[in-house]
């Protein structure tokens, strides 16, 4: 009787825990002793002691380990690269709004791959505007219901009845993912949202690398990009458009992104430092949280359900997590001195929120040099309780997701770090 009184509580109070996959590490008290490698010791045993020594040897050496091992090299801007503003239109959303849609060709060819870059910017602004850059999952059209959206034309995710057919969207998808989109309030804030389909880049399934950009370019190599490093190198490209758009200060330009967009943005800002302040939301596993820990989600579990996010070397280190040369607080470290937050939720168990503070927490070390605050906390947060250094990070209550009280905390951040940048 007892135990049945005592499961049916912990099922009623811990519901989280049978909302993770099962059979993989969730007990804090298992987690395997590791040691982080050393920020400031370059591979040939010298210790880096200032920012000259950071920025001139250490730095290249780590982006080149990620590159090496996990996320794979990508190339750099396609010489044909082309925009071309497809629609735009006044006082959209209710007044409130300036809208903008930009199709950007990968190889300057209509028929060719290509994306297409959905921008809202405030109405009265008459100046240019700071902007969050974010990829989606399910096409432009999801993150509202405006009927202007254009629908995306390459592979989508079929997820509700209706909302795609053959995997092509439908009208049906208009605004199904407005949820997690705090439009208004970005814009009421004087920021523009500019957002892109991650499938227009690279379709999110193992295609053997036939579709999307990589159409263009040779099989990658073990050593070279996989779908995160491709999804980056589209914001990439977007960014290359938006330092062009005169209504947005390229200068001060958030990446931000959601599980393996969140990952995709920490890339992003890693390997690209045209981005001024990096967001990664509940991005667990290859994102925020340290591998070494193989709580929840592992190295091994992420390389087998998704062969295709990482480059092929990363596979070496299944089950093998002590043998990587980097680990994800370097990832955080690679966009010191620029601004980071970090956002878990107290459900998503499988993204291991307590790892993904102290990734942030141990990237502390880069941002010393820079004498910058880093993550103000040495222990992990209250849940729902902030905090906002150079780097921030909060534990919210509830599920894997993006919810108004974490871009609450993106928009703080940002007039935090971007006022001064004016
Ligand atoms: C899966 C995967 C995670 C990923 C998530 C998502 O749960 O295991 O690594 O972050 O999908 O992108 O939604």
């Amino acid at each position: 009787m007892k135990s049945l009184v005592w499961l049916a509580l912990s099922l009623f109070l811990v519901p989280s825990i049978f909302a993770q996959p099962q059979g993989y590490l969730y007990d804090e008290a298992k987690v395997p002793h590791y040691t982080l490698p050393d920020l400031l010791t370059t591979q040939k045993g010298t210790t880096v002691k200032t920012v000259k020594d950071w920025e001139t040897r250490r730095r290249s050496e780590v982006l080149a380990l990620f590159e090496e091992h996990m996320y794979g090299r990508s190339p750099g801007r396609p010489a044909k690269l082309s925009f071309h503003v497809v629609e735009e239109a006044e006082r959209v959303l209710g007044g409130l709004a300036d809208r903008r849609q930009v199709e950007v060709r990968f190889a300057g060819k209509a028929d060719g791959p290509r994306m297409t870059v959905l921008i809202y910017r405030p109405a009265k602004a008459r100046k240019a505007v700071p902007a969050f850059l974010t990829l989606n999952f399910r096409g432009n059209h999801t993150i509202h219901a405006d009927p202007a959206i254009r629908l995306p034309h390459s592979w989508v995710r079929g997820r509700t009845q209706g909302e795609t057919v053959n995997n092509r969207a439908t009208e049906k998808g208009r605004g199904v993912a407005a949820h997690r989109w705090a439009v208004e309030a970005i814009l009421k804030r004087g920021y523009a949202l500019a957002t892109l389909y991650y499938g227009d880049i690279d379709p999110d399934f193992d295609d053997d690398w036939q579709n999307g950009v990589h159409a263009l370019y040779p099989k990658p190599k073990p050593n070279e990009w996989g779908s995160v490093a491709t999804w980056a190198w589209g914001l990439s490209r977007a960014m290359d458009y938006l330092e062009t758009d005169q209504t947005i200060d390229a200068r001060r330009v958030a990446v931000m992104g959601h599980s393996r967009l969140g990952k995709t943005s920490l890339w992003a800002g890693a390997s690209d430092p045209r981005f001024a302040m990096v967001i990664s939301n509940n991005s667990g596993c290859g994102g925020a949280a340290l591998s070494r820990r193989t709580f929840g989600e592992t190295v091994k579990r992420i390389n087998t359900s998704f062969p295709h996010w990482f480059n092929d070397n990363f596979q070496k280190y299944n089950g093998n997590e002590n043998a990587c040369p980097v680990d994800q607080h370097m990832l955080v470290a690679l966009a010191a001195p620029r601004p980071v937050y970090i956002a878990s939720a107290v459900e998503d168990r499988w993204a291991d929120p307590y790892g993904e503070f102290l990734s942030g927490l141990h990237a502390n070390p880069v941002y010393q040099l820079y004498k910058l605050p880093g993550m103000p906390a040495a222990k992990q947060p209250a849940v729902d309780q902030p905090v906002m250094g150079t780097i921030g990070y909060h534990v919210r209550t509830g599920k894997h997701d993006v919810t108004d009280f974490d871009w609450e905390q993106y928009l703080k951040f940002a007039d935090k770090h971007f006022k001064a940048k004016k």
